[in-house]
């Protein structure tokens, strides 16, 4: 067997087979394969996609590069949430102390943002004193005690995948159903829960732009997971706008809070509640999905979540003052308020048959890739793997497409600790929505549930 085989069978359409498979992730991950045939490896997967069952043997053998996680310590049915990546997605930090406080436990290893994207390590760092890093046994002890612990990945978890994504990420192989699902479903596999929710994002700031690409990657991850033993749902929600009123790290760990007080915006609150009420399903701890809303619907109301956020900062060493009293997270220094009038004048020609003083216009859509730029420009993403992130600036929005905006009405505010930046940005986020003078907007945020019984 060799490279410049394998490379060329896929370039032309074939079938490739578990050896081949197995040999180009072992020898790219041990460093044989070199960079630049594992590049042509993957556009040609790119363009010539892989069967189920290709896949599969990808998932497995990119699972078996490194360590698998034995959760078998904790007690109960463990659950695993996973989100493809969006823009102000902080819904774990929201169904993580949902779930743990219905008495389901969740051992969660999540990863950092990068590019447009936002990761749920970097927003847990904004919490002061909070500690991403603890030794397996800490972890597994915590989870028992705790019910929720949220760590790095460990560089020895589906190791071929961290040098796999890293070089996608930079040969636009990224946005491919197979290599999505590889690379998600590889390190659920590794890190050793025993069932899965995923939560697909699909919309202008996702890496599935169509609904029927969304649906492929959905089913590809749950058939993947049901194959391997893990009872796997997938939920499709919208990526067409940020989720709820926050874009960055700090920003997004108070909304998460709000939340769980019961107090979130109505998409956000919508999106999490599912998401955790499948969990609650899958973890048995109901019998069907309308008494698992109930039960998660209780946990926020009656504080018990709130409280088990808490619980979960304190044991890894977060100081909780700062969730009671928000004001004392650190701030950026500046801010510039968008109003309507600054989203008029830079989409001008919409109103030339517009015969009126009085110019009004409804948010109808949004480039929510250039609203997680807009975050990322601010100083609040990663440009490269090893970029220093600013914690505190990002985005608060006020209006959602849907809107009906005035000129004077305030859109949303930037924060940055730089005035330049903070210009940057500005350009980016006026121009990434559309209006117009019908509101042809339809605000759908749930569009589909997979389960096994639907591949
Ligand atoms: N998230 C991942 O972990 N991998 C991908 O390929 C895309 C999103």
């Amino acid at each position: 067997m060799n490279t410049y085989d394998i490379i060329m069978k896929k370039r032309d359409g074939y079938i490739l087979d578990k050896d081949e498979i197995v040999y180009m992730v072992d020898g790219y991950t041990n460093g044989e394969i070199p960079d630049y045939q594992m590049s042509a490896f993957l556009m040609a997967v790119f363009f010539q996609g892989m069967n189920h069952e290709e896949t599969t043997m990808l998932t497995m053998a990119m699972a078996d590069s490194g360590d698998r996680l034995d959760l078998s310590k904790i007690n109960g049915i463990k659950v695993d949430k996973h989100s493809t990546g969006g823009v102000g997605d902080k819904t774990s930090l929201i169904v993580g102390p949902i779930l743990a406080s219905l008495g389901v436990p969740v051992a969660k290893m999540s990863g950092r943002g990068l590019g447009h994207t936002g990761g749920t390590i970097d927003k847990l760092e904004g919490i002061p004193g909070f500690c991403t890093s603890i030794s397996e046994e800490d972890f597994i002890k915590q989870v028992n005690e705790t019910g929720l612990a949220i760590v790095g990945q460990t560089a020895n978890l589906a190791p071929a995948d961290k040098k796999i994504y890293a070089l996608r990420d930079v040969t636009a192989t990224v946005d491919n159903v197979s290599l999505i699902a590889a690379s998600i479903m590889s390190k659920k596999l590794a890190a050793g829960a025993d069932a899965i929710v995923l939560d697909v994002k699909v919309g202008s700031g996702a890496f599935m732009k169509t609904l029927e690409d969304a649906r492929l990657l959905a089913k590809t991850m749950v058939a993947i997971g049901t194959l391997a033993g893990k009872d796997t749902t997938a939920v499709i929600t919208d990526m067409n706008e940020p989720l709820g009123n926050m874009v960055g790290n700090i920003l997004e760990v108070e909304e998460a809070v709000l939340c769980l007080q019961g107090k979130g915006e109505k998409r956000l609150m919508e999106v999490s509640k599912v998401l955790a009420a499948y969990m609650v399903l899958a973890a048995k701890k109901a019998e069907c999905y309308d008494d698992a809303m109930r039960l998660v619907d209780d946990a926020i109301a009656s504080g018990k979540a709130y409280d088990k956020l808490k619980e979960f900062v304190r044991a890894q060493h977060g100081d909780v003052v700062y969730l009671d009293d928000m004001e004392k997270f650190d701030k950026a220094t500046y801010s510039k308020v968008i109003k309507g009038k600054d989203l008029f004048d830079a989409n001008t020609s919409i109103f030339d048959m517009q015969a009126t003083d009085c110019k009004k216009a409804y948010l109808i859509a949004c480039n929510n890739q250039e609203i997680g730029m807009t975050s990322l420009v601010l100083g609040g993403g990663r440009e490269t793997k090893d970029s220093v992130i600013d914690l505190t600036v990002g985005i608060k929005l006020l209006a959602h497409l849907g809107d009906l905006i005035k000129e004077e009405d305030e859109v949303a505010i930037l924060y940055g600790n730089d005035e330049e930046k903070i210009n940057a940005a500005y350009k980016r986020f006026v121009h990434a929505y559309t209006l117009s003078l019908e509101n042809v907007f339809n605000n759908q945020i749930i569009y589909e549930v997979i389960t096994k019984n639907e591949i």
